[in-house]
């Protein structure tokens, strides 16, 4: 994944004119602030976090405990900082920790969780990335002295490289009991859990009532420029402030980081439902060009993964020739390309993605003959 097709773009001196025109689908993170959001960064109250004198980024910590139904909450730079953060907390060096094979922790993460938490990964293989419990007690480590002990269950919702799917929330109630019960603790890697909630129609207490911590992204779906939140008991969040500081994360005037992610998490979950909606229409889309794979109905949220083997380019080919048209796309396997909807992407765009693929795609087949 990650391949960046053509890299011209912002050296092009019609870049200004010519990003007006792109649709970019890579991702949603590539968003950017909305004028209220930039209004607020301007006039941010702010003090050093460091010192807990930040007005602003205690009142987004309040409200995103408060909306998580938890004790506290920590803003943290980035999703990956959150995620190690709450790894190191809920495991010791030696530890084993339970996650799925293309989780974000266990790809993406360039292997903080061995590098600094200083425990492995233990691969489980999810249903399209989702886990239940029969998956994780397989592969629960003896409580034998000479193996590694499993300390910690990584769970990922929605499933970024599954193509955003969903964790029901039954699923992680049984995964938080039983694992619970065993000694070991459950980490939600909540990047898109807002995603997941509008899904499901459910909150994202309720989501996530068991679990002992969350970590999820302010600057994802919910457009934020910056930052991403754990969510936990005190006990837990006084923790994570001390390994903030350790892992480099400690922020001073952050205060305009957090109003611009404050009011991506009163306002942004209340959009995503359109994001959704786009992502069905490019799914529906896709699936009746030929050549191209994806079924419809397992798109859940604002993630679409779809096969382009019967193209006869691989994924990296195609990306390259949609980006010729000013439709970006990414390739995540040799041939997956995802397209991910944001709120900086509109029905008219996505229609305009469909049509242009259609016609790319329909030029290597007639290339092919
Ligand atoms: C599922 C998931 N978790 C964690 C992250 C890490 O977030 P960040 O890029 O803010 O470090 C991402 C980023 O794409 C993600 O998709």
């Amino acid at each position: 994944m990650g391949t960046i097709a053509k890299s011209g773009m912002l050296s092009d001196p019609d870049s200004v004119m010519r990003v007006e025109n792109i649709v970019d689908l890579r991702s949603d993170t590539v968003t950017r602030p909305t004028d209220p959001m930039r209004r607020a960064m301007a006039e941010a109250e702010v003090g050093d976090d460091v010192y807990g004198e930040d007005p602003t980024v205690n009142r987004l910590e309040k409200r995103a405990a408060e909306i998580f139904g938890k004790e506290a909450a920590l803003f943290v730079p980035t999703g990956c900082m959150g995620n190690l953060i709450a790894i190191k907390i809920l495991t010791h060096h030696g530890n084993e920790v339970i996650c799925d094979e293309r989780s974000h922790v266990n790809l993406y993460e360039l292997a903080s969780m061995s590098a600094i938490a200083g425990c492995m990964p233990r691969i489980a293989r999810g249903e399209e990335g989702i886990l239940s419990w029969k998956m994780i007690e397989a592969v629960i480590r003896p409580k034998i002295y000479y193996d590694s002990q499993t300390a910690l269950i990584c769970l990922e919702n929605t499933h970024n490289m599954w193509g955003g799917t969903v964790y029901p929330t039954a699923s992680v109630d049984e995964i938080c009991g039983y694992a619970h019960d065993a000694g070991l603790k459950v980490h939600m890697d909540g990047a898109r859990i807002f995603n997941a909630a509008t899904a499901l129609g459910e909150s994202v207490a309720r989501m996530t009532k068991h679990l002992d911590s969350v970590m999820f992204c302010l600057s994802k779906g919910l457009g934020a420029p910056v930052g991403s939140m754990i969510v936990g008991s005190a006990a837990f969040t006084e923790k994570a402030r001390i390994y903030r500081k350790m892992f480099g994360g400690g922020m001073r005037q952050a205060g305009v980081l957090a109003a611009a992610g404050f009011l991506a998490l009163e306002e942004s979950p209340k959009r995503l439902h359109i994001d959704h909606a786009n992502a069905q229409v490019l799914a529906k889309g896709i699936a009746a060009i030929r050549g191209l794979k994806v079924d419809p109905a397992k798109v859940r949220s604002n993630i679409v993964i779809f096969d382009c083997e019967g193209t006869g380019k691989n994924a990296v080919e195609l990306c390259d020739l949609l980006r010729e048209k000013d439709i970006w796309a990414l390739d995540t396997a040799t041939y997956s390309v995802r397209f991910v909807t944001h709120c900086d992407v509109d029905r008219a765009g996505c229609e305009r993605a469909l049509s242009v693929l259609a016609e790319v795609v329909a030029q290597t087949q007639t290339a092919r003959g």
